[in-house]
């Protein structure tokens, strides 16, 4: 979108998608919620895990952006609703809202959510803006660095406990059922690599890549237990994204 006109105001550096966002209106997007047929898979309101996760609560644990990107390229079962910049930009204002104490105007701030467990507590508004967000990504970050605390109460669907999933057992699993394709510590090989994926994305989001795969990507049957032991271990993994050699930094999960 390369007309889009940047604001000029105190970011910098926005993205073009950041840019885009700031015209998102809640409540054309929850009219255009309705219209696509996004209850289907979410629920009325977001509010309830179907074939898709619970989206209420996830503004806790993701950003306006991440969100963006999901919806416009999207991944089976997701559909594609081929949707202007500008409807996703709705859509993604009224999923945002969706969480208490969250509204796009206020997250747009937030450069990633490992800089909004400060402002969870605050009840949603961003207080750090200014600072450590862009370095955040490449300090290790504990298992869960976000998701925790914003899961306890976001249900996502089969994998509410998801934040009791245990690494090391997904550290086993892993090796029995996933390392022919995605190489030894999720470095890559005939599938995506994985290191570094858990920055970007929730754990529940990685739980339901396992659950519902996109082909070639096998379903494997496991039980959600054991899905949640998974993406324990793919939070790790997620440590040390700028070193790929050391997927298994710090020993084990910290909790
Ligand atoms: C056929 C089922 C289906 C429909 C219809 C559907 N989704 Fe989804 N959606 C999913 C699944 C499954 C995921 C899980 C994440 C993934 O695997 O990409 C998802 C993920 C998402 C996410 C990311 C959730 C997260 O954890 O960050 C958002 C946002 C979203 N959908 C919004 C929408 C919107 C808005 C619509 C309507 C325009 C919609 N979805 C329609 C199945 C669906
Ligand atoms: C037969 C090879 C194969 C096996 C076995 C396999 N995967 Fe995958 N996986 C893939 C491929 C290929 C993709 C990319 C699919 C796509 O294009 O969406 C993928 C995608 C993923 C993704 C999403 C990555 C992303 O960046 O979107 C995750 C998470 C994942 N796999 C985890 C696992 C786990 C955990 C296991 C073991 C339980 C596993 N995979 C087993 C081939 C495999």
């Amino acid at each position: 979108m390369g007309g889009m006109s940047m604001p000029g105001m105190s970011m910098g550096q926005e993205s073009p998608v950041t840019t885009a966002l700031r015209s998102g209106d809640a409540t054309r997007g929850q009219a255009l919620f309705d219209v696509h047929g996004c209850a289907a898979c979410h629920g009325a309101g977001g509010a309830t895990a179907i074939e898709g996760p619970k989206l209420a609560g996830i503004a806790a644990s993701t950003t306006p952006e991440t969100m963006y990107s999901y919806i416009k390229n999207p991944r089976a079962p997701m559909p594609d609703f081929h949707l202007s910049d500008a409807d996703i930009a709705d859509l993604v204002a009224y999923v945002d809202a969706l969480t208490p104490g969250h509204t796009l105007a206020a997250d747009l701030g937030a450069e990633h959510p490992g800089s909004s467990t400060d402002a969870m507590k605050m009840g949603g508004m961003n207080m750090d803006g200014s600072g450590t967000s862009g370095e955040s990504m490449a300090v290790a970050p504990t298992v869960y660095p976000l998701d925790q605390a914003a899961q306890t109460e976001a249900a996502q669907g089969p994998f509410l406990g998801i934040e009791t999933g245990d690494a090391s057992s997904g550290a086993a699993l892993y090796a029995s059922n996933c390392q022919s394709c995605h190489g030894a510590g999720g470095a890559g090989a005939d599938g995506p690599k994985l290191i570094g994926l858990a920055v970007s994305v929730t754990p529940s989001w990685i739980a339901w890549r396992i659950k519902q795969p996109t082909p070639p990507m096998p379903d494997l049957h496991l039980s959600n237990a054991q899905i949640d032991d998974l993406a324990a271990f793919i939070e790790t993994l997620g440590a040390t994204p700028q070193h790929a050699g050391a997927p298994m930094a710090g020993g084990g999960p910290k909790r």
